[in-house]
């Protein structure tokens, strides 16, 4: 019998929905950065300095169905008029995950990678080489039974 150690890493506490996947973001750069959970409610901000993660499983929020994940580099920023924010957005989709990365109020990664990957080697990723976002769509979809994470300042 093999035992899986993904399930015995699953924090007890929570009700883990089974075969779905979490969204996480990991914070590679060096300066500190604060994130929301925004669905039809926003989460207290999250901080995290470098080497810090921040990870949700993947939910569909009652009202606005996808949720998403936004960033930015002040405290508070998400209440700051004109500070730029980017925002990991997902939406479950039954057994599917869709996941897109965009950015408003400018660019606040400007210069520095980002990838949005899952843990699904064959799904399709979203690369800002230059923190950028390019034109078109960028909108993927993969599996929701695993992880899709948005590292920030990636190698
Ligand atoms: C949003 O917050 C309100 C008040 O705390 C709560 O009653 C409601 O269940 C929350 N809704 C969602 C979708 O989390
Ligand atoms: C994080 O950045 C450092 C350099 O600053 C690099 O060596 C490391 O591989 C990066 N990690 C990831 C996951 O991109």
């Amino acid at each position: 019998m093999k035992l899986s150690l993904v399930s015995l890493t699953l924090p007890l506490a929570t009700v883990a929905l089974p075969n779905v996947g979490y969204a996480r973001v990991r914070n590679n750069c060096t300066e500190t950065v604060w994130l929301w959970s925004v669905g039809t409610n926003i989460s207290a901000p999250y901080r995290l300095q470098q080497g810090a993660s921040y990870a949700e499983q993947f939910s569909r929020d009652p009202i606005t169905g996808g949720r998403a994940l936004k960033i930015t580099i002040p405290e508070n920023g998400l209440y700051t008029p004109g500070v730029p924010q980017t925002i990991f957005a997902y939406n479950l989709d039954g057994a599917g995950i869709w996941y897109d990365l965009s950015d408003v109020f400018g660019d606040a990664f400007i210069g520095k990678k980002l990838v949005v990957a899952s843990a699904e080697p064959t799904c399709q990723k979203i690369i800002w080489p230059t923190g950028v976002p390019p034109a078109g769509s960028q909108v993927k979809v993969c599996t929701a039974e695993k992880d899709v994470t948005l590292t920030l300042c990636a190698d």
